[in-house]
């Protein structure tokens, strides 16, 4: 049975499938039947949550299948429980493992030990879930993704890894504007231009949202990042914060998007997230959808 680690390790037809079955289960209730039915789901935080928890408690309740939610706190792995020991005991309990967790090593190791498919619900070098959702997102308002302009503009994170993961992998360009000492991930953007993608840095925020079709950021700060670093440079960070102004630099039709938890008046202002180019809110709510779907892929339940 298959894990979903990182966008850049399936198939992209493998994606594709995802996110065709998330498209019409949201509208077909027929396909919401009960795939998870006797079948029980680890959801494993080391951070704080709201979107990923509720997106996949519930997710898994709407498939008839049991979560047991879990801080590791709360658990012998807060303790200094082995991952191997973990993975394995999991394993007798549970047909499916959902971690968000700290280092990608013990995404891996849980992974590699683990007789369970293990889904990434975020670690400090990526976030795929979020990504498959933003994707959906994109598709429904402005058909397919391919051969677009997608603009990050601010720190080069987690999020904006997978967002280059999946220009690779979905064939979409991604521009990059952010302050040179917050860049992504160059094995990232290696991945994506690897694939054919086309990766642009363009200092100048204005410029690079002049040919978007979807304009994205994320807070300054990530979960486990320290904020004094970020702290030092704050001017240099509100030249890339997306504004009104900034958005009147986009085509018309742009979208906005943001993963949520988003810190207003910082890297987004409140008229852009309330504004009509905004569809964070949506992104939000395919989280459930597109999740739905990445758990019965792993289970082979996806059908044809
Ligand atoms: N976007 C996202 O993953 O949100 P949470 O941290 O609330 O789960
Ligand atoms: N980059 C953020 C995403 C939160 C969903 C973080 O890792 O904190």
């Amino acid at each position: 049975m298959p894990d979903f680690l990182e966008i850049n390790e399936l198939a992209p037809a493998e994606l594709r499938r995802i996110l065709s079955h998330a498209g019409q289960s949201r509208v077909r209730s027929d396909m919401n039947q009960s795939p998870l039915s006797g079948k029980s789901v680890a959801l494993i935080f080391e951070k704080p949550s709201t979107r990923t928890r509720l997106s996949f408690e519930v997710g898994v309740r709407q498939l008839g299948g049991w979560p047991v939610v879990l801080s590791s706190a709360e658990m012998q792995m807060g303790r200094g429980e082995s991952i191997f020991d973990t993975a394995k005991v999991l394993s007798r309990f549970v047909d499916l493992i959902m971690i968000r967790t700290f280092a990608d090593s013990t995404l891996r190791q849980l992974a590699e030990h683990s007789d369970v498919p293990v889904i990434n619900g975020l670690t400090d070098k990526s976030h795929p879930c979020q990504i498959m959702a933003d994707i959906q997102t994109f598709q429904e308002r402005r058909g397919s993704i391919e051969g677009r302009n997608v603009v990050w503009l601010g720190t080069g994170n987690n999020v904006c890894t997978s967002f280059l993961h999946a220009a690779g992998q979905m064939g979409f360009n991604l521009v990059f504007s952010g302050p040179r000492e917050f860049h992504p991930c160059e094995d990232a953007v290696a991945f994506a231009e690897g694939k054919g993608a086309r990766v642009v840095f363009e200092s100048n925020p204005r410029e690079a949202v002049s040919k978007a079709d979807l304009i994205v950021t994320d807070a300054w700060v990530s979960m486990h990042e320290k904020a004094e670093e970020r702290e030092r440079i704050w001017d240099t960070l509100m030249r890339y914060q997306v504004n009104s102004d900034l958005m009147a630099a986009a085509p018309t039709n742009a979208l906005f998007m943001h993963c949520l938890p988003a810190h207003r008046g910082e890297e987004v202002t409140s008229d852009v997230m309330d504004g009509p180019a905004s569809v964070v809110f949506d992104e939000a709510e395919n989280r459930l959808h597109v999740q739905k779907s990445i758990m019965c892929w792993c289970l082979d339940l996806l059908g044809d």
